[in-house]
Order: C-alpha cells, then sequence, then structure tokens
C-alpha cells in the first residue's frame, strides 16, 4: 500500500497527540515510519490526506477510538518467557518471605505486553508454593496484547529463554503454538491501562513492588519522569519498582532508593521516618 506524504508541520501535530496519548515518542528522524504506520490507518479510514486524519483524530467523537487503535499498531511488544529472569527470581524470593510471613503481596506488571513476563513470574511464584498467596496483576495499554494475553496465545520466539522442565509442567506446544496452563492465566488479573493516566493508577491502590520493564526506553525524559512519579505513588512504604536492565531511574533524581541485590537493581520507596 502507497503512503500518504506526511509533511514536517503534520508530523509535528501526529507526534504531539501521540505522545500526549500514550507517552510514546517519535523525533524528527521518525517522520518516514509513523508516515508509513499513520497511512495505513489513515487510507483504511477512507482518508487521503494526513492533515484530515489528524483533524479526524482530534475533533470527531470517533476520533478517540481511532487513536487507541492507531497507537495499537505503534507500540512494540517484543517479550519473552524467562526474560531478565534474575530479576523475577530475587522478587519472587522476597515475595515468599512475604506470604510465609501470613501477608498477601500485591504486585503489578505495569506494561506486560502478551503476558509472558507475569506468568514468567506466576510460574516462580507457584514454583516457591505462593502464588495462591498473592494478587498479581498485569496491564498494558494494547487492549490487542491484553486479549492474547488471557487467551495463552503466545508465539515460538517467546520460548527462546525458556529454562528446562517448564515445558509439560507450565506450558504444553500443541502445533508448534505454546499454551500456558489455564490456572496460571486465571492466578493474573488483567486489565488494560495507560501508563500516562493518573486518575485510573490512583484507582488500583498500592502495590508491594511494581515491574515496569523495557518501555520507559519510548518515552522522552519527563514523560518517563512522570511515569516514575506515578508508578512511585502506587508503591506502599518500602515498596519496591523495578525496570529494564537498559534502564535506569538515577538520572532523574527519583525520590526511591536504589539497592542491588545480587546484581538486580531495586527502587525503593523510603519508608515513612527513614
Ligand atoms: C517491549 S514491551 C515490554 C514487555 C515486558 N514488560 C518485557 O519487559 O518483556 C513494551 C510494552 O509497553 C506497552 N506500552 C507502551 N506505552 C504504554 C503506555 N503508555 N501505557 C502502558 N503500556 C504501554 C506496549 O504496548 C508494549 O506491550
Amino acid at each position: 500500500m502507497p503512503s500518504l506524504p506526511l509533511l514536517p508541520p503534520v508530523f509535528t501535530l501526529l507526534a504531539d497527540l501521540i505522545e500526549r496519548h500514550s507517552g510514546i515518542h517519535y523525533g524528527l528522524g521518525d517522520r518516514e515510519l509513523l508516515e508509513d504506520k499513520v497511512s495505513i490507518r489513515a487510507l483504511e479510514a477512507g482518508f487521503d490526506s494526513l492533515f484530515d486524519y489528524y483533524l479526524f483524530l482530534r475533533h470527531d467523537p470517533k476520533g478517540p477510538a481511532a487513536l487507541d487503535t492507531l497507537i495499537e499498531g505503534l507500540v512494540v511488544h517484543e517479550t519473552y518467557f524467562f526474560r531478565d529472569a534474575l530479576a523475577l527470581e530475587v522478587l519472587a524470593d522476597d515475595v515468599a518471605l512475604a506470604v510465609r510471613a501470613g501477608r498477601r503481596p500485591r504486585l503489578w506488571c505495569a506494561a506486560c505486553s502478551t503476558g509472558e513476563e507475569p506468568l514468567t513470574l506466576a510460574m516462580m511464584l507457584h514454583e516457591r508454593g505462593v502464588l495462591d498467596g498473592v494478587y498479581l496483576l498485569a496491564s498494558d495499554i494494547s487492549q490487542r496484547a491484553l486479549d492474547r494475553a488471557r487467551r495463552g496465545e503466545h508465539n515460538l520466539r517467546s520460548l527462546r529463554a525458556l529454562p528446562p522442565g517448564v515445558e509439560g509442567r507450565y506450558m504444553d506446544v500443541v502445533d508448534g503454538k505454546p499454551h500456558v496452563r489455564s490456572d496460571l492465566l486465571a492466578s493474573v488479573t488483567w486489565r488494560r491501562v495507560n501508563l500516562t493516566d493518573a486518575a485510573t493508577i490512583a484507582e488500583l491502590g498500592t502495590f508491594d513492588a511494581v515491574l515496569c520493564r523495557n518501555v520507559l526506553i519510548y518515552f522522552q525524559d519527563d514523560t518517563a519522569r512522570r511515569v516514575t512519579e506515578l508508578l512511585t505513588g502506587a508503591l506502599v512504604p518500602g515498596g519496591h519498582l523495578l525496570v529494564g536492565t537498559s534502564e535506569s531511574l538515577l538520572r532523574f533524581g527519583t525520590a526511591l532508593e536504589c539497592e542491588e541485590r545480587r546484581g538486580v537493581f531495586f527502587y525503593t520507596r523510603p519508608k515513612e521516618g527513614a
């Protein structure tokens, strides 16, 4: 399908709209990429000008739903089971101690894509005999990714770091498709949450740990800082925020304390009076 021309002023308008709605940043160097992706949606919706399509997104009553669909096509869902697994192991050990001490920890995977990350954590908690003792929320901005997560639909690439013993115990591979055990899928509460939406995040309550891995990289610093503040507000005192291995919060001057545990960085909300 040929692309519609995305002139610099319209690029700026569209990139700004997308960033305000999702946090995802497109710089001038991404103009061709955005042109291709937006053209597909604009042509599907019957537009032959990207400026007219922008006006539709911005002002038509159907614009917000169309913007969600556009963003569905822009987000990167790259994820796999047991990705950077050590961080999840260290967290699972912590959580197991809390459950055995009689607490019910609340955990949130805040950009879970198609669910491989929360399902990996669920497997680790099950291994430790404490899965029933936690509340595990998994969310993403993408409804399509969440629908796949809920149905346990994963592709073979998501198995590339799978340790021995998981297949057969927690999932089966049938006709080249992995199928996660239904009780594991049911142990996770799936919900659509946009990380830039303060009101929705405030409704979720507070958590002992929030995972927000491999998503802040798509945001500019001021958005990443704002999202970090919202997630900090969603932590109980002493609760932890975990980000991806290539993401550091230290350059934002975060209110969280950084501690290294077994080679994994935990950002911890200070306890009151500490
Ligand atoms: C690369 S995946 C990371 C998945 C998983 N956390 C991991 O580390 O494997 C990034 C995810 O962030 C989601 N995302 C992007 N912007 C978001 C936003 N504003 N709110 C919530 N999720 C967002 C995307 O839909 C995508 O599923």
